[in-house]
């Protein structure tokens, strides 16, 4: 007599425990581990799978185009059937539209494309489409607030590639949280993975984050899925970055541009956006590693007088590392922004989190500090200690490569690489000879201003 398969799951946290337990072993709660039930559409209870070989050659390499060649590339060579990406972003960042443009140009290859939006209606979807100028039937649509309609409806339709947005929309029907929380996000992405390998299909899932990155939703999702990409940018201006994440399929930190206009997303060379005109107090030029490649971006700084307690606000650049290279400038570099209150941009609003553009940064705060722009068409790579060392950044023939393209002729770096034709390479060791060129000594420049000359009045 065999009996039928019963699962256990947490209901706070979504994680399978194989066992019935009084504490959820995966977030520790307690009391919330029950009995699961077979989704509609799913094999729970069926009879069990027949092992098969292990594939090993001509195991599928199939991508499909997603007719942006830098999108192909943060993916790993496009979407892989059979794969699920999570497509992370703010609200208002344009993943909806994304994924619109995505499945129209997949169409125009011959692949069949299913979106399921819990968040726009079919007139909704439509009425974007036809803003986006995009063909009309370029994809099939099913509402996807209910997990198991959306399932009913890929086993139908028998798409190439799904497209769910967003995560947070959709609901499992035998769970009784609310759509978005932890345990529905997981169960559901749980699901739309495991459909994603029974039929091959490519599933991506849209996934908001809020402005600090804190949602239930793609944080746990990441580890359920095989790629992870998140979609960046300031939604004020039209530049976006679509980076790579984890990604099973190819290298990780690939970064793709793209800019939104009038008529959707298009993809874009960023150098002339974020190279900026150089030359100016208080900005450096960074050349920022993504991936395999690297993109040059100025960093901006200013200092502001301060009444109480000096702070430091930064846009796109990470505050700790900012005031880690604020305090080694000012101790020693022998450039005295202590007192200041100090301020950090990164061009166009891209996010910097990487230790190689330490040195720009020192340079921006520097130059910011003495009123002496950096020399021309220079940048600056290498990561900052606090012993005032600059140490070399990984990468460094990328970066070098992308100075190259943005007519950059000169880089002030630590570590050795031969550059390309055209470009100079400037060793430094320490953040003092880095910075030479702001001033031999400014310490003058701190020095409270002198009073303005005072005209006498005109008396009589
Ligand atoms: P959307 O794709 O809805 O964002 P998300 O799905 O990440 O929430 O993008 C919405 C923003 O994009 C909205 O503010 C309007 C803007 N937009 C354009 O500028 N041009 C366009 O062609 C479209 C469709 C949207
Ligand atoms: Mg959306």
């Amino acid at each position: 007599m065999t009996r039928g398969r019963v699962t256990y799951g947490c209901t706070a946290c979504g994680a399978a425990t194989g066992q019935w337990a009084g504490r959820c072993p995966a977030c520790g709660a307690w009391g919330t581990v029950e009995q699961r039930t077979a989704v509609p559409g799913g094999s729970a209870g069926g009879p069990a799978p027949e092992p098969v070989a292990l594939p090993l050659a001509g195991a599928s390499e199939e991508r499909l185009s997603t007719g942006f060649e830098g999108m192909d590339r943060v993916l790993g060579g496009g979407l892989v059937p059979g794969s699920a990406v999570l497509l992370a972003g703010e609200p208002g960042i344009g993943k909806s539209t994304l994924l619109l443009q995505v499945l129209a140009r997949l169409a125009d290859e011959g692949r069949r494309g299913l979106l399921a939006s819990g968040e726009e209606s079919a007139a909704q979807a439509g009425a974007r489409a036809r803003r986006l100028r995009l063909a009309p039937g370029f994809a099939t649509y099913v509402p996807g607030r209910d997990l198991a309609a959306v399932a009913g409806a890929a086993e139908a339709a028998k798409p190439d590639v799904l497209v769910v947005d967003s995560i947070q929309a959709i609901r499992h029907p035998d769970h009784a949280g609310l759509p978005g929380g932890a345990a529905q996000v997981r169960l559901c992405a749980d699901r739309l993975v495991g459909l994603a390998k029974e039929r091959g299909v490519a599933v991506v899932l849209a996934g908001q984050v809020t402005k600090d990155g804190e949602v239930a939703g793609p944080r746990t999702l990441e580890h359920a899925v095989d790629v992870v990409c998140s979609f960046d940018g300031d939604p004020r201006t039209g530049l976006r970055m679509l980076g790579g994440g984890k990604n099973r399929f190819g290298s990780e930190g690939e970064l793709a541009w793209f800019e939104m206009g009038p008529d959707g997303l298009s993809e874009i060379d960023p150098t002339a956006l974020l190279a900026g005109a150089g030359a100016e107090p208080g900005a450096a030029l960074a050349l920022m590693a993504a991936g395999r490649r690297a993109v040059a971006l100025e960093i901006h700084a200013l200092l502001g007088s301060s009444e109480g307690p000096p702070r430091r606000h930064v846009t796109g650049l990470d505050p700790r590392r900012f005031g880690l290279v604020a305090a080694v400038v000012d101790r020693r570099g022998g450039r005295a922004l202590g007192a200041s209150e100090l301020f950090g941009a990164a061009a166009g609003g891209v996010r910097v989190d990487d230790p190689g553009c330490d040195l720009a940064v020192a340079a921006a705060l520097a130059s910011a500090a003495t009123g002496t722009p950096p020399p021309p068409a220079t940048a600056f790579v290498g990561e900052v200690s606090l012993t005032g060392a600059v140490r070399p950044a990984p990468s460094l023939a990328a970066r070098l490569s992308a100075a190259a393209a943005a007519g950059v002729r000169t880089v002030f770096c630590a570590g050795e690489a031969r550059p390309p034709e055209g470009v100079r390479i400037v060793p430094v060791r320490g953040i003092r000879e880095a910075l030479r060129w702001a001033a031999e000594d400014p310490s003058h420049l701190f020095s409270p201003p002198p009073d303005e000359p005072v005209t006498p009045a005109p008396t009589g």
